[in-house]
C-alpha cells in the first residue's frame, strides 16, 4: 500500500560548511524545524569531492547531536563540478526512441564509456520556437563519483533518499518559497570556493555553469596585503577590527574582488544571452556566505543593468519565535538556499 511520502532532511557539504535543514509541511507552506552550520577543517572537501572522510563524519555528528536531529533520510546534493547538465531540443519522439537517442546524444558530450555514467532525463515540454521539437533536460555524473560522494554521507550514519545536483536544489528553493516571478532568473549562489549560477525561464533551469569565484579570494588577498595567516584573514573578513587597516582600506579589498565577480557573470550571463536571445535575463538573486560581504549587493546592482536581490529562502517558511531568531534567520538565511532546497524533498511514494 501506499506510505506517506516523508519530509528528507536537507544536507549541503560545501567546501567550508557543512549545512543542514529541516522542515515541516504546513497547510500550502512549510515550516522550520532544524537548522545548523558547522565549518567544515580546510581541505575536508575540494571540488565537490570529500577528501577527508573522517572530518565529516566528525562535522557532521556534531550538527546533528546539536540539534538532536533524530531522523536519518537525507536529501543531498553532487555538485555541479561532477556533472554534465545539457538543454538539448530534438524532435518529438516516443519514450523508447527518446532513451536510445539520448544514448547517442550522450557519447557526444561525455568523454568516457557510458557504463561509467548514471543518466538522467526530463521532458520539458514542446519546443516554444518550433512545434515538432521537445526540449529535454539531459543529466548525467560519473557513477564512482556518485559512489564516493554517497559513501562519505552515509559514512556519517546517514540515509541518502536523494540524491540532487545542487544547480537544481538552488532552483528549487526559489520556486517553492519567492517564487518565480520573472520570466527569465538567474540564481547566483557565492560560496567561498566557486559560485554557481543558474538560469531558469519559466521556473525550468537551462542555463547552469560553475564560477571560479568565491569568499576564499578574499580572504587571500587580505592575507598577503596584510601578511597574516589565512585564519586570521578569515576573522578579518568577517569583522574582527585590526590596528593597521581601516574599515574604509578593507572595504576597497572588498570592492575590487567582487568587481572582478560581476565581471565573471557578466561574462556568463553574454553568453547565455548569445544562445538564448530571445529570453533576455531579468532579474538576479544572490545567495551563498559571501553575498553578506558589505558592498556586495551595491555592486552588483551598480554594473548590472537588472534588478538585483539578495535571496533569502526564510522570509517565505514559516518559524516558530520561541525556536528561532528572526534577525538570525535573516543573517544566515542567502546561505541555507541550498540545504533548503534539499529539505524541500521528499521520500518517493512506495
Ligand atoms: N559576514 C560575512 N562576510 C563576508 N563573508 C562571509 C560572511 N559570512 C560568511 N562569509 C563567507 O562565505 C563563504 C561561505 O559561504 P557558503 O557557506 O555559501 O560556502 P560553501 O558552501 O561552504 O562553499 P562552496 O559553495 O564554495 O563549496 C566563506 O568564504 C565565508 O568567509
Ligand atoms: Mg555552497
Amino acid at each position: 500500500m501506499f506510505t506517506k511520502k516523508q519530509q528528507l532532511i536537507g544536507l549541503d557539504v560545501g567546501s567550508s560548511y557543512v549545512k543542514i535543514v529541516q522542515l515541516a509541511e504546513k497547510g500550502a507552506g512549510f515550516k522550520l524545524l532544524n537548522l545548523g552550520v558547522v565549518p567544515l577543517p580546510a581541505g575536508t572537501v575540494k571540488e565537490g569531492r570529500v577528501l577527508n572522510s573522517k572530518a565529516l563524519v566528525q562535522c557532521v555528528n556534531i550538527l546533528t547531536k546539536n540539534l538532536k536531529v533524530k531522523e536519518k533520510k537525507v536529501a543531498s546534493a553532487v555538485s555541479g563540478y561532477e556533472v554534465m547538465i545539457k538543454k538539448l531540443e530534438i524532435p518529438v519522439m516516443t519514450e523508447e526512441e527518446l532513451n536510445s537517442r539520448m544514448q547517442t546524444e550522450l557519447r557526444q558530450y561525455i568523454p568516457y564509456s557510458l557504463e561509467e555514467v548514471d543518466v538522467d532525463y526530463e521532458i520539458l515540454g514542446i519546443s516554444k520556437e518550433r512545434s515538432g521539437n521537445m526540449d529535454v533536460l539531459l543529466v548525467a555524473a560519473k557513477k564512482e563519483s556518485i559512489r564516493d560522494y554517497v559513501n562519505a554521507v552515509e559514512a556519517c550514519g546517514l540515509n541518502v533518499y536523494v540524491l540532487d545536483v545542487d544547480y537544481f536544489a538552488l532552483n528549487n528553493a526559489l520556486e517553492m518559497t519567492e517564487g518565480f516571478r520573472e520570466d527569465c532568473i538567474a540564481l547566483i549562489d557565492i560560496g567561498s570556493h566557486k559560485a554557481l549560477m543558474c538560469i531558469a525561464v519559466r521556473g525550468v533551469p537551462v542555463f547552469t555553469r560553475g564560477l571560479a569565484i568565491g569568499g576564499e579570494q578574499i580572504t587571500e588577498q587580505i592575507s598577503e596585503q596584510l601578511k597574516v595567516a589565512l585564519e586570521e584573514a578569515e576573522r578579518i573578513k568577517l569583522g574582527d577590527s585590526v590596528p593597521n587597516i581601516s574599515e574604509g582600506e578593507l572595504e576597497k579589498v572588498f570592492v575590487s574582488v567582487i568587481r572582478s565577480w560581476v565581471g565573471e557573470c557578466k561574462r556568463a550571463i553574454d553568453f547565455y544571452h548569445s544562445n538564448y536571445p530571445d529570453n533576455r535575463l531579468k532579474k538576479i538573486y544572490l545567495s551563498g556566505g559571501s553575498c553578506r560581504l558589505p558592498g556586495l549587493e551595491r555592486v552588483f546592482r551598480e554594473h548590472m543593468d537588472v534588478e538585483v536581490s539578495v535571496f533569502n529562502p526564510f522570509e517565505h517558511i514559516q518559524w516558530d519565535s520561541n525556536g528561532f531568531d528572526g534577525d538570525y534567520l535573516n543573517y544566515i538565511g542567502p546561505q541555507m538556499a541550498i540545504p533548503l532546497g534539499l529539505a524541500l524533498r521528499k521520500t518517493k511514494e512506495k
